[in-house]
């Protein structure tokens, strides 16, 4: 993988910007925790991993600037600040996990060295970082048993490299599975509106060499009906405690078309990505994003001016639907009869 989603480097983190992919290639470099926030909301940095890696960086990086005090107000302090990282984008647990996982190390902190807390949040950063490098390769290791060769693999949005700290959850699978020598081919829906299938897991297939086909979204439903998909593997947000998951809009249109054509219907997803504070799907909260993603495309309108719009971000497909998760425990059966 010649490239990297976040990177960290001396008191700051280096964000590759999605926004502008495939068409160029730039990185920023960020030490002001609100620019993360929003490099987060513009989803300049995006998929459920890593904007929880994202978060983490961006508290210890806040508690960083807050020299000019002393260790217990810095920790209060902090508890503002991560309230603040957290409700950047309320859907993928992974956010709420990964910041509450580095405000516990700092409040944990029972030293008086202000500089020493920051490392304590800096270095559980790193950690969630690395385990979730470590998990990614898991989930690759055991999705890749479910590609035969000759597969054809439908993937939805953009769960890969670009994703997560590692090598991605769904796309791991597929990377995994042709280091195997696995012959298989994907396609990959376009993912209406902000295009992360078309601009991002294509582009990033492509890096890996592995044989990838776009589509738009409502031409899924007619490859399965000529019988041109083996499987369906992607990622999510958030599982609920009895398998509910959410994941980019449009996830629970593939997942009933795939019960409908008899196609496994596969969810990659690493431990962080399991909520066990939310029992079902109806209480998974979706987040709406602004109209203008959906009326407008690079600068240009595509709708008419004043055109009422509706834009949940993702939707949650029921654990009715789902053949399997793959975690990096191994993999863990759905409720699909
Ligand atoms: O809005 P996005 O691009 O952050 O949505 C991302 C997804 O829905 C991914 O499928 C999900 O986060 C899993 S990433 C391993």
């Amino acid at each position: 993988m010649n490239f990297k989603a976040i990177e960290p480097l001396e008191k700051k983190i280096r964000i590759l910007d999605q926004r502008q992919l495939p068409l160029k290639i730039i990185y920023h470099d960020y030490d002001d925790y609100r620019d993360i926030i929003d490099s987060i909301k513009t989803l300049e940095v995006r998929g459920a991993p890593a904007i929880g890696i994202a978060g983490a960086f961006a508290l210890a990086i806040a508690s960083m600037a807050e020299v000019k005090t002393d260790v217990e107000r810095l920790k209060k302090i902090l508890i503002d600040i991560a309230d603040e990282i957290k409700s950047a984008r309320p859907t993928a647990v992974n956010l709420s996990w990964a910041v509450n996982r580095a405000l516990n190390r700092a409040q944990k902190f029972d030293g008086d060295d202000i500089k020493e807390l920051s490392q304590h949040i800096w270095d559980e950063a790193k950690s969630i970082l690395k385990e979730d490098e470590e998990m990614c390769a898991a989930i690759g290791r055991h999705g890749a048993q479910l590609i035969q060769d000759n597969d054809t693999i439908l993937t939805h949005c953009n769960a890969g490299a670009l994703a997560t700290g590692g090598i991605g959850t769904a796309l791991a699978v597929m990377y995994m599975a042709k280091a195997q020598g696995k012959k298989f081919k994907v396609y990959s829906d376009e993912t209406r509106p902000l295009l992360q299938g078309a601009r991002l897991t294509c582009w990033e297939l492509m890096q890996e060499g592995i044989d990838v086909t776009l589509i738009c979204d409502n031409m899924a439903g007619f490859l399965m009906q000529q019988g041109k998909i083996s499987c369906v593997i992607l990622g999510a947000d958030r599982i609920a405690k009895n398998g509910d998951f959410a994941n980019k809009i449009g996830t629970y249109g593939v997942a009933v078309l795939a019960k409908a054509h008899g196609i496994p219907f596969y969810v990659a997803a690493p431990t962080s990505t399991f909520d066990e504070n939310t029992s079902s799907g109806k209480d998974i909260p979706i987040e709406e994003r602004s109209p203008e993603e959906v009326t407008n495309w690079g600068g240009a309108p595509t709708a008419p001016n004043g055109v009422k719009v509706y834009s949940p971000a993702f939707d949650i497909t029921p654990v009715e639907l789902v053949t399997a998760f793959i975690t990096d425990k191994g993999i863990i059966p759905g409720k699909r009869k």
